[in-house]
């Protein structure tokens, strides 16, 4: 049942226009839809397949005439009409649907009582009869017909043309939306919703007004989201020359949504935890998540809806290229090092995980069972850092003309990838060929380096050497490349002699192997390699400890030097991994204590990126770079560091804890590292679990003003003996139980401590009153969180895994895309030890095995078993 990109054809039918009618009722809604259909070629007798699921036809007409049982074919997914005429025609039909039973919050659904729509991927269809493909394009006009005391407020894509009232308490609304578009990009919401408006005036002039629709108990959670929206819209103009094309521009707010959000022309519908914020309620993480993806979907109106996807394996055209703009965005709003790192982190967690599990794919995927499963970190992260590559080798404004020539060329149509990069190619008279690999290779490229000084030529050789497995072919990769000096200076990198002296110098490799060498390199230099992660590999290069403290220490490169930081505790950690391993006793590295205290030093090093630096690298991370993961031992090993760290340093962490603490709250890039840096503190201070550290967090934890803080404080406290743990959670839960968002934090807290009770309260809280699985965040906030808890998910005992499989049961019958994405932690299954492998191979035989598996949940698990 899988679909492959190599079987592409063009659709046989386009839809022009579409008048869609809808009245909403909670026992069951009409949908009635009347579509302009054309062949695409003359003379062509194809008989018209058109998607639909969970529909009851109550009526279908054809050119004004009712059309009879024998004239088409109904199945479980598709309309057929066999015989339609080589011209355009018209076809009308109403179905009925049911979206107060849709549980599976794809199509038209009901959140908190109102009605909103998710049709990306392929949710349409649940909708109406349609082609619900992205390369078919229709102008949409969409009445809504609702009570009007339940339902004051109607909402669909592009601007309000009529409305008006019936006598019977209902009342209607048209929308049209000018501007043709895939079905996936179609939305309607209806509900009784609390308007937070604004403004903004393109620089043509063009006055937007602004909607932020929350449900009313929210409205005062709406203030950064608008602003966010504003400071999107102005660097679009100012970046890449984009503006905004309605009069009109609409973001809902809803409690239950499967992903973050949805790009729907004019009419954006956004997980609620991308919206609402205060600073009581919201952390600074949240404040940055909501600029970031109220950012991301405004893009996507350029890269998305202006220009759409030719089909669904072209998903990272629009998707790598949005995320990319979105990165670049927050680097320009807070810190390019910070916001740099954060996403390195996500990808080499999560991403070069995925490439590890037997779901790899390249960004572009050959094949899939079910598209929901495609929205991957591969898709995404992956996607975003190839568009990044562009950029790198041909520079900020090659990068634009790129863009440029990509939106000249294709604005208005459904395209592909390699459109994408033939407009990169052209625009800059270069030869992208090579570069289409990063598309078709799964995998993460491996690099090596090594160097040699001369130092009677006064030369560096740098020789890079790509590892392709045999299937593969080489990619082409820039590597950012620096050379220190013993004074810890930037010397100054050149490669030919007409070329200009830089201090970092981008190396392109294409072959398997190549030297370059640098000139004029008077002393014996300490290369900083792949800076600002250039690209998206594992870099090896065998680096002394004495070296690494230097780069952590003097590297010019912001990221290298957080870099070198972490490959500096990773070798800390391996270490002391085979001293425990062989029932050793456990010491504490001095160079890396020193290296730990001179960062805590360092005045000038901004708060955020210095709170980064004193992170250890995580448990999973640390378990990818091993052949079997030693999941005892890596936590073992790392509580070890982390409390030394803690005890050594004690008066230094006091110290900061102390200097940070008194900044009154606000929301600047200044206040936010102060609290970063003082609650990593905390958390180190916190490791000696005695009631003068209990002590500091519970009175962070009552007396502060912000999220924050009281967030970190209560994880503090959860990971003590203490009798303050029970009291704080209790406190916590009576403070924020009516605010959904916020009760998340709480479920969250409790599943991310590494106590060994875990697992005994996570069991515990799924029978909370106030734990479900109906609502996407809430079960996120419980098993996904608790799923990524390596030492506690992964016992020994395989309790865990069974509990977990149980739930991924329960929800493929609800909604089976949140399963899926569940289900996926057995993916690594085969990297661990031979009892855990047994124990997940277990549960993923039992998930296969069972009667009713959706699509979602069969892909993802017949691939971890390798089932064909
Ligand atoms: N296009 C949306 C975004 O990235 C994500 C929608 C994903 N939905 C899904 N059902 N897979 O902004
Ligand atoms: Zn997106």
């Amino acid at each position: 049942q899988a679909i492959y990109r190599k079987d592409y054809q063009q659709p046989d039918f386009f839809i022009d226009s579409v008048d869609l009618h809808f009245s909403l009722d909670e026992d069951v809604t009409l949908v009635h839809s009347r579509m302009t259909i054309r062949p695409r070629t003359e003379n062509q007798k194809k008989p018209l397949i058109l998607n639909g699921e969970l529909l009851v036809l109550k009526s279908l007409k054809f050119n004004g005439h009712v059309l009879n049982a024998t004239q088409y074919h109904v199945d479980k997914t598709h309309l057929t009409l066999p015989n339609v005429p080589a011209e355009a025609f018209e076809l009308e039909s109403i179905v009925e649907i049911k979206p107060q039973e849709n549980t599976a919050l794809t199509g038209l659904y009901q959140s908190s009582g109102n009605y909103c729509t998710q049709c990306e991927a392929e949710g349409f269809r649940r909708i109406t009869y349609f082609l619900d493909r992205p390369d078919v394009m229709a102008r949409y006009t969409t009445t809504i017909v609702a009570d009007k005391s339940r339902y004051p407020v109607l909402l669909s894509n592009g601007n309000r043309v009529e409305y008006g009232e019936l006598n019977d308490g209902r009342h209607w609304v048209k929308w049209a939306d000018p501007f043709p578009k895939p079905s996936y990009l179609f939305a309607l919401v209806a509900g009784n919703l609390y308007c937070h408006g604004g403004k903004f005036t393109t620089r043509s002039g063009r006055e937007v007004r602004l909607e932020i629709w929350v449900e009313p108990q929210n409205h005062d959670q709406c203030e950064h989201a608008l602003q966010s929206l504003q400071k999107a819209m102005r660097w679009d103009e100012e970046r890449f020359g984009l503006e905004y094309d309605l009069d009109i521009y609409m973001i809902v707010a809803v409690g239950d949504f499967n992903m973050g959000a949805m790009e729907n022309k004019g009419l954006n519908v956004f997980n609620a935890k991308f919206v609402l914020c205060r600073p009581d309620t919201a952390t600074d993480d949240d404040y940055e998540g909501i600029e970031a993806v109220i950012a991301h979907e405004y893009f996507h109106n350029w890269t998305g809806n202006r220009v759409t996807c030719r089909d669904w394996f072209q998903l990272t055209l629009k998707e790598g290229l949005t995320v990319f703009r979105d990165q670049q965005f927050t680097e320009d709003m807070t810190s390019a090092a910070v916001k740099r790192i954060q996403d390195v982190r996500i990808l080499r967690s999560a991403q070069f995980a995925e490439d590890q599990s037997p779901m790899a794919h390249p960004i572009r995927p050959e094949s899939y069972i079910e598209m929901n499963n495609f929205y991957t970190v591969t898709v995404y992260n992956k996607g975003a850092e190839v568009i990044r590559l562009y950029q790198t080798l041909l520079g900020k404004d090659g990068f634009r003309r790129g863009m440029d020539l990509y939106f000249q060329r294709h604005d208005g149509q459904a395209v592909t990838c390699d459109d994408f990069r033939a407009a990169m190619a052209d625009a800059n008279q270069v030869d992208l060929t090579q570069f289409e690999r990063w598309y078709d290779q799964a995998g993460t490229p491996v690099v090596e380096a090594s160097g040699v000084y001369d130092a009677t030529a006064k030369t560096y050789a740098l020789t890079l050497r790509q590892q392709v497995p045999e299937h593969l072919q080489a990619w082409h990769i820039p590597v950012a490349v620096g050379l220190l000096g013993k004074e810890g200076q930037d010397l100054s990198l050149q490669l030919e002699e007409t070329a200009p002296a830089k201090t970092t110098q981008v190396l392109e490799l294409r072959e398997l192997e190549q030297t370059f060498t640098f000139k004029n390199i008077s002393e014996l230099p300490i290369p900083s390699l792949l800076r600002h992660f250039s690209a998206p590999i594992k870099l090896n290069f065998s680096c002394q400890r004495q070296e690494l403290a230097f780069l952590m220490a003097h590297d010019s490169d912001p990221f290298n030097r957080w870099e070198a930081g972490q490959q500096f505790a990773q070798q800390v950690i391996f270490d002391l991994l085979a001293d425990w391993q062989a029932g050793k006793t456990l010491q504490l590295d001095a160079l890396f204590s020193e290296a730990v205290l001179k960062i805590l030093q360092d005045d000038k090093l901004d708060g955020s990126i210095k709170s980064l630096m004193l992170t250890l690298p995580t448990e999973n991370f640390l378990g990818q770079q091993q052949a079997e993961v030693a999941v005892d031992g890596l936590f073992a090993v790392r509580q070890f560091v982390l409390k030394q760290l803690a005890e050594v340093h004690y008066a230094e962490w006091l110290a900061i804890y102390r200097a940070n603490h008194q900044m009154p709250y606000s929301n600047s890039a200044t206040a936010i590292a102060c609290r970063r840096l003082k609650n990593t503190a905390l958390h180190y201070i916190c490791r000696l679990d005695t009631p003068e550290t209990v002590n500091l967090a519970e009175k962070q934890f009552k007396q502060s003003d912000n999220m924050t803080d009281q967030q970190s404080a209560l994880m503090c406290l959860v990971n003590t003996f203490s009798e303050e743990r029970g009291q704080a959670i209790e406190y916590f839960y009576q403070q924020w139980r009516h605010n959904p968002l916020v009760l998340d934090k709480w479920f969250s807290v409790q599943a991310t401590s590494y106590l060994p009770d875990t697992f005994d309260n996570v069991k515990a809280l799924l029978q909370h009153q106030d734990f479900t699985l109906k609502n996407p965040n809430r079960a996120r906030s419980l098993i996904a969180v608790f799923s990524q808890n390596q030492a506690q998910f992964h016992r020994a005992d395989g309790l865990a895994y069974q509990l977990h499989a149980d739930i991924v049961l329960q929800l493929n019958a609800t909604n089976p895309q949140i399963a899926s994405r569940f289900v996926s932690v057995f993916n690594h299954w085969r990297r661990f030890d031979a009892n855990r492998q047994a124990l997940m191979q277990a549960q993923l035989n039992r998930i296969i095995q069972h009667p009713n598996l959706s699509k979602d949940v069969y892909e993802v698990v017949s691939k971890s078993l390798n089932v064909k």
